[in-house]
């Protein structure tokens, strides 16, 4: 798929003040500073689309793309970022949970693990709260040009064995860079698809 264009539309404390609207949408989660700001940016080719930072803790609200004026890309504040006081965690991980758990529009979530790590075990329990609650997710194993391939695919194989324990069943997954552009033909075309299949 072409990016034609890709604008900025609104960010939100509140999910229930997202835009309304009938086309689809693919959130990106995952741990602070994994690279979900980055991944919008090296996907739509506009490089300070969303704000980025080396210091985790960047993103803090609920923010909405239009891409191609068809579908929406959002990116959401990373969770288990411990720096925060009390107060902020609770209130971020409430403003992700109301978005994750009860938008309409969320077609689905992209849940951004870091390649260079093993298991975290935050990840892991995330994945399974979104599949006791039954939100469609994929997986996208990010920073793949931080490591040599043997460990990457080490790495990602590890966590699907281990999701293998749990699950019946793996959820599509892709490995990224946004730094090198890995991955991204295969997620545009995944969101292609998806798009297609839910206009049949
Ligand atoms: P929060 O908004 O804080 O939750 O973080 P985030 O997940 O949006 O991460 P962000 O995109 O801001 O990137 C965090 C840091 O990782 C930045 O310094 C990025 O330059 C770096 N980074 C992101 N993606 C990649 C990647 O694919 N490769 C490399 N080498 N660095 C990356
Ligand atoms: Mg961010």
């Amino acid at each position: 798929m072409e990016i034609k264009s890709a604008r900025f539309i609104i960010s939100n404390t509140d999910s229930g003040k997202c835009p309304q609207h009938d086309k689809p949408e693919y959130a990106f989660i995952g741990r602070s500073n994994v690279g979900k700001s980055s991944l919008i940016n090296m996907i739509t080719g506009r490089k300070g689309l969303a704000m980025t930072s080396s210091t985790p803790g960047k993103t803090i609200l609920i923010n909405h793309f239009l891409i191609n004026d068809d579908w929406y890309l959002v990116d959401l504040p990373g969770y288990g970022y411990a720096q925060r006081g009390q107060a902020q965690r609770e209130q971020l991980k409430n403003m992700i949970e109301s978005y994750v758990l009860y938008r309409e529009q969320l077609t689905s979530l992209f849940v951004l693990i870091d390649s260079r790590l093993e298991p975290q075990k935050i990840d892991v329990e995330f994945i399974n709260h979104l599949g006791e609650e039954g939100v469609p997710f994929a997986l996208i194993f990010t920073k793949a040009d931080k490591s040599s391939r043997s460990r990457l695919n080490n790495n990602v194989k590890r966590f699907l064995d281990n999701m293998s324990e749990d699950w019946e069943e793996l959820p599509p997954y892709f490995v990224t860079s946004s730094i090198d552009r890995t991955g991204r033909d295969e997620l545009l075309s995944y969101i292609e698809q998806t798009n297609k299949s839910i206009r049949v």
